[in-house]
């Protein structure tokens, strides 16, 4: 394997990965929504690319599925440069990330995805190595322990979580630059759909692709994840293009609803509404009664849920809205 396919193949090798890798855009110009991280980073490259400098380093935050992986390559091809991946819990110690740090070219990319579960003693290192382009490590040991300086090439780390707010502060403030990821417009979703069709050599109506986007929960990975399951139905079906009917109803029979809430989403809202009143519950009663962690919960779940306006929050927890008794079949909820 040559270097380069190990740079971009780094993640996984399997097909799922292969599939989400060619439905990935190269270009900003081919990446659709989030126009205002688009419009930012694309004087930022333009800028650094005048200069003939590294990126500044870039912390890409909001919920899982919305593209932070795929915006990291398409700013590395945008600059011209190679990315290496990786994620904070691979990086086991401060020597896992020294290997990854000395392999760098000028200019290239780190990505570090879940950059909020590094390991505090890496942490650490990446604060000089951000910051002034080396590291300092103790080899040896006992009489014959010294410390080295490593100088770096200039490099730029590009760091995704799902919650900003999860990361120490000394690290968030050496990233530049911190873009927010939001959900996805149903027409942004609507065109993203269409270009996996194309990538998967599928055609699909355009009201199924409305209601395939209106239904993927403001998601890219949801909408392709569910457009090849519609996409199976609608084959084994020998339809020439997906259709409504068949979209309809293959979401019907994977229990996603028609605002795009699947089973544990309505679990939580049921759960909430049938043993709590409605609430306000708490955060972790809540993860508890539906067997999820509490992070998951409030990285995957809430987020969502709160956009829609299904439930609210509260200092003393979370609250189920009349919109989510209505959605869910229940007599409108008693206001107290
Ligand atoms: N596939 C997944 N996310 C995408 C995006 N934002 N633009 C284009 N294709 C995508």
């Amino acid at each position: 394997m040559n270097d380069e396919e190990r740079v971009i193949g780094a993640e996984s090798s399997d097909e799922d990965e292969a599939v989400e890798l060619s439905l990935r855009p190269q270009y900003l110009a081919q990446y659709i929504g989030q126009d205002k991280v688009k419009s930012e980073m694309k004087i930022y490259i333009k800028a650094a690319k005048q200069r003939d400098e590294a990126l500044d380093h870039v912390l890409l935050y909001g919920p899982p599925g919305l593209g932070k992986t795929t915006l990291a390559f398409v700013i590395a091809n945008e600059m011209g440069v190679h990315l290496k991946s990786t994620s904070g819990p691979a990086i086991e110690k401060a020597g896992d990330l020294v290997a990854l740090l000395s392999e760098l070219n000028p200019g290239d990319v780190l990505f570090i995805d879940e950059i909020h579960r590094l390991a505090k003693p890496v942490e650490e290192v990446l604060y000089s190595a951000m910051e002034d382009f080396y590291i300092d490590i103790v080899v040896g040991e006992g009489q014959t322990t010294h410390a080295v300086h490593v100088p770096l090439p200039p490099f730029t780390l590009i760091g995704a979580t799902t919650r900003a707010g999860q990361l120490s502060a000394p690290l968030r403030d050496r990233f530049g630059i911190i873009e927010h990821m939001q959900y996805y417009s149903v027409e942004d979703l609507e065109k993203i759909i269409q270009r996996s069709s194309m990538v998967f050599n599928t055609k699909i109506d355009p009201e199924a692709a409305i209601e395939l986007a209106r239904r993927s929960r403001g998601t890219p990975r949801v909408a392709n994840r569910l457009l090849k399951r519609v996409r199976d139905f609608a084959e084994v079906k020998g339809e020439e293009a997906i259709s409504l009917v068949t979209t309809k109803h293959s979401l019907h029979l994977l229990e996603v609803d028609d605002e795009g809430l699947d089973q544990t989403d309505r679990k939580l809202l049921r759960m909430m509404i049938e043993n709590y009143g409605g609430g306000p519950v708490g955060i972790k009663t809540i993860a508890a009664n539906v067997g999820e962690d509490t992070d998951t919960i409030e990285e995957v779940y809430e987020p969502y849920l709160l956009q829609k306006g299904f439930i609210t929050r509260t200092p003393r927890g979370r609250s189920v809205t009349q919109k989510a008794y209505l959605q869910l079949g229940y007599p409108p909820k008693d206001e107290k």
